[in-house]
């Protein structure tokens, strides 16, 4: 009996009677498909996965992306990325513990960017290394009015590491000079219909139409109200987790607070979502 246990959070649910290592059924699959759209992440609990089991589970919810940071893809299982913080001889390496930290959604440096993520647990810290989510609908819906008003309508620039240069080292030279793509700072889900901030610290470089210090002033006040407590909820991680998120309507980050002597290692994979923008949207926002 498949199960939906809300985790009394602003999102966040637990899906119980469900094995993703083996096939789902199309009722399940689509109980699962209406929790994700409500719930914004959900946990499968208690199942060790290899590689190719997790990548045949996420393929249930789309057309899964290879990343651009190509360092970290698995040998094997091309859809996969490992998230880690260990480098080829099992050192400590600080790019890759510092990928997903801040706020951001998956990319959000593709036109068509993620609609999903998931991760799974492979070498987890005894304590720490949360992922932590937050609900941008509601970050929305709450918004004072001063601030919605000068937000709804408007579009921005997007790219890896954003305006602040996030962690660049993960991905290539050439990666780093794609050109920018535009999203609309609230986005209006294509399934739920439900507007939610779609701009984030990570990726956001600048909004257009406007200059650069008044677009950084406005950006900082909207990611200050967005990184709000009452917005958030942390997976705190145990072995045999398997999680998926919304990209379009939740930001996430890491957690960097666990012992950094401890592996932190996760089977990565992102579901292809829509294009936000037509073409001839983009070129006349990049124009602005
Ligand atoms: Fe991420």
């Amino acid at each position: 009996m498949t199960e939906i246990v809300k985790l009394g959070a602003p999102l966040g649910a637990e899906v119980r009677g469900i094995d993703p290592r083996l096939p789902l059924s199309p009722a399940d699959a689509a109980t699962i498909h209406a929790a994700f759209l409500e719930h914004l992440v959900l946990r499968f609990r208690d199942a060790p996965l290899t590689a190719r089991q997790f990548r045949d589970f996420a393929a249930n919810f789309g057309t899964l992306q290879p990343h651009i940071a190509k360092r970290y893809s698995h040998p094997d299982v091309n859809e996969i990325v490992f998230m880690t913080n260990r480098d080829g001889k099992g050192e400590f390496d600080e790019v890759g513990a510092k990928r997903g930290l801040g706020w951001h959604s998956d990319l959000a440096y593709e036109q068509a960017p993620a609609k999903a993520t998931l991760l799974h647990g492979v070498a987890l810290p005894s304590r720490g290394g949360n992922t932590a989510f937050a609900n941008m609908y509601m970050a929305y819906e709450r918004m004072p009015a001063t601030l919605k008003s000068r937000l709804d309508g408007r579009y921005a620039r997007f790219r890896y590491g954003g305006r602040h240069k996030v962690n660049l080292g993960a991905i290539s030279k050439a990666a780093q000079e794609r050109p920018d793509v535009v999203h609309p700072v609230i986005r209006t889900h294509p399934e739920t219909g439900r507007k939610s901030v779609y701009a984030n610290p990570y990726h956001t470089y600048a909004i257009t139409g406007m200059g650069l210090a008044e677009s950084d002033a406005l950006l900082a006040e909207t990611y200050e109200w967005c990184a709000r407590p009452e917005f958030q909820w942390e997976q705190v991680w145990r072995p045999g987790d398997t999680i998926i998120w919304e990209n379009r309507s939740a930001w996430h980050t890491v957690r960097l607070d666990y012992p950094l002597d401890e592996e932190r290692t996760f089977f990565r994979t992102t579901v292809l979502g829509e294009r936000t923008l037509d073409a001839a949207t983009v070129e006349r926002a990049l124009a602005a």
